[in-house]
């Protein structure tokens, strides 16, 4: 049985650390988690790059709102891909959502450390840094908007880990 009280859904740019933060929260609070990525991907039976090469970015935007809204059902935690707040319609769904929206951040230098040229990602391949750079800055009000906590990922793992479940207890009391 969960020990959450409320559903998690993690936000923030690439490279933050949703997916191995996601993971040790589900295992701390013994719950179920997805992360939306990889659940589209299975679902689709491709991976990102592809339904990016294939379909460009507008239909992978759909794809993430159709599944957000059915992974939100069956899952605790849900660590989402950084672009999901670039839909307007997909923006408005979370600012409804009955779910804690927690944004991970931290300085955008140690995020691209993180993320350049990464295959996998097709808003950071082959991308120069400062068109990655206004990418973040365009993002960052939206993040702030909806999350009801930002906690950064500069710190050592468990610190971070730490800091989301000292501010969750601190919640749940209300
Ligand atoms: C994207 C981030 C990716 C993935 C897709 C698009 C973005 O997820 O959803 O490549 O637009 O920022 P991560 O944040 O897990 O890398």
């Amino acid at each position: 049985m969960s020990l959450l009280k409320r559903p998690i859904i993690l936000i923030g740019f690439m490279g933050a650390g949703k997916t191995s933060v996601a993971q040790a929260l589900a295992q701390n609070y013994q719950c179920r988690f997805v992360d939306l990525d990889e659940h589209i991907a299975s679902s689709e039976n491709m991976s990102i790059p592809e339904i990016f090469n294939q379909y460009g970015e507008d239909t992978f935007r759909a794809l993430e709102h159709q599944y957000l809204q059915q992974v939100i059902d069956e899952y605790e935690i849900v660590s989402t891909g950084g672009g999901i707040i670039s839909s307007d319609e997909t923006f408005e769904f979370l600012k409804t959502v009955n779910a804690d929206i927690i944004w991970l951040d931290a300085p955008f230098s140690v995020l691209y450390t993180r993320i350049k040229d990464d295959q996998n990602r097709p808003k950071a391949k082959n991308t120069p840094k400062e068109t990655l750079k206004n990418l973040y800055s365009s993002r960052v009000s939206r993040y702030n908007e909806i999350a009801f906590m930002k906690v950064s990922t500069n710190s050592t793992f468990n610190e971070t880990i730490a800091t989301i479940e000292k501010n969750i207890s601190a919640n749940d009391q209300y």
